[in-house]
């Protein structure tokens, strides 16, 4: 392990440090920040505030259980890019380091700044993964409007905060070999707007079935002759009366989205998380070693493709594979 650049609980340079891996030009659009966005959302939604179990604390994704759920397909990139600045500053647990990231590149793709504070604590092995069943916890986009309430209002969430959280699809885009889908949902993924909003409602969106027989709805942009496409929970928002009114009022009004998509995006963010008045977290996950950083997941997980594979050099979370021709095979 490399020596620490920074003491315990300087999260300002940590902060740095992920400011300055957010430019990516062979990657994608040029960023990082949409897929480091995605881990911070899918680390924190698998919240269940009836059971209260789940959120970001702990990092579960770290466990193939979690991180081979085939709705984190593709946040094995995001891990990746964190990597290094976990080498840097190994003091930062996980689960900090993810949610953090995620903060970080919404303030630094123009977006509002997000209230954060850290104190989380990775879990030391997935047995609490396990035993509250954390996989498939995440929203499926091919469901419509009673799908989305049923897993935000498990979260806690209200439609006005469903709506606005859904905003970050102004950020990244679809991947084929992720989740089926393909596309950015606006022209500029890289830039933080409520550009989403206005194109959701404003054009007209035309379905699209993809060669694999995956469903969406395209719009294409005769001036930049770009395709844009939205997700089928990307319409249902449209066409569902309690989500409507909020869809058109943030596509009019950038500071009052702005505004609410920082509240919302912190709440998610802390979705789980008790705190003392110091703000110290009292999660019981937390009182063993205090803030304690777990050890990585291995980069050569114990997954063999074929018989006679052993040695061969294996990406992390590569086990995912399967389980998405699975998945996509559903879709
Ligand atoms: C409302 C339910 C949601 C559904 C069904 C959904 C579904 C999806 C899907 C299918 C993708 C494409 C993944 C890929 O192929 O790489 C995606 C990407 C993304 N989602 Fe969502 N999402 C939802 C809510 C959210 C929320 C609440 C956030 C954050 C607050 C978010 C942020 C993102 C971002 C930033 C990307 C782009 C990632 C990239 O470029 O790699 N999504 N989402």
């Amino acid at each position: 392990m490399s020596v620490s650049q920074s003491k315990k609980g300087d999260f300002a340079a940590v902060r740095q440090a992920i400011k300055a891996l957010l430019h990516q030009p062979e990657y994608d659009d040029g960023s990082a920040g949409p897929v480091l966005v995605r881990l911070a959302w899918h680390s924190s939604g698998t919240y269940d505030i009836n059971t209260d179990t789940g959120g970001s604390n702990g990092a579960g994704m770290r466990y193939e259980y979690e991180g081979g759920d085939p709705a984190n397909a593709g946040l094995q990139h995001a891990r990746v890019f964190l990597e290094p600045v976990k080498e840097a500053h190994p003091w930062i647990t996980y689960s900090d380091l993810w949610t953090l990231a995620g903060a970080v590149a919404i303030e630094e793709a123009g977006g509002p700044s997000i209230s954060w504070q850290g104190g989380r604590t990775d879990f030391v092995d997935d047995t609490k993964i396990l035993k509250n069943k954390i996989a498939g916890r995440l929203p499926d986009a091919t469901q419509g409007a009673g799908h989305l309430r049923k897993v935000f209002y498990r979260m806690g969430f209200n439609d006005q905060e469903i709506v606005a959280l859904s905003g970050a699809h102004t950020l990244g885009r679809c991947h084929g070999d992720r989740s089926g889908f393909e596309g950015p949902w606006v022209n500029n993924p890289t830039r933080f707007s409520n550009q989403y909003f206005k194109l959701l409602s404003t054009l007209e969106w035309k379905p699209k079935t993809l060669p694999s027989g995956v469903k969406q709805f395209m719009y294409y942009d005769e001036d930049t002759e770009t395709e844009l496409m939205m997700l089928p929970t990307d319409m249902a928002l449209l066409a569902d009366p309690g989500f409507e009114p909020w869809v058109r009022r943030y596509g009019e009004d950038k500071d009052l989205f702005f505004r609410d998509f920082a509240k919302v995006f912190s709440k998610l963010m802390e979705l789980g998380i008790e705190r003392d008045a110091e703000g110290r977290i009292t999660n019981t996950d937390n009182e063993l070693g205090g803030y304690l950083s777990a050890p990585k997941k291995a980069n050569a997980p114990q997954y063999k493709k074929h018989a006679g594979d052993e040695g061969l050099p294996v990406a992390e979370a590569s086990g995912l594979e399967e389980k998405n021709a699975r998945y996509r095979a559903r879709l």
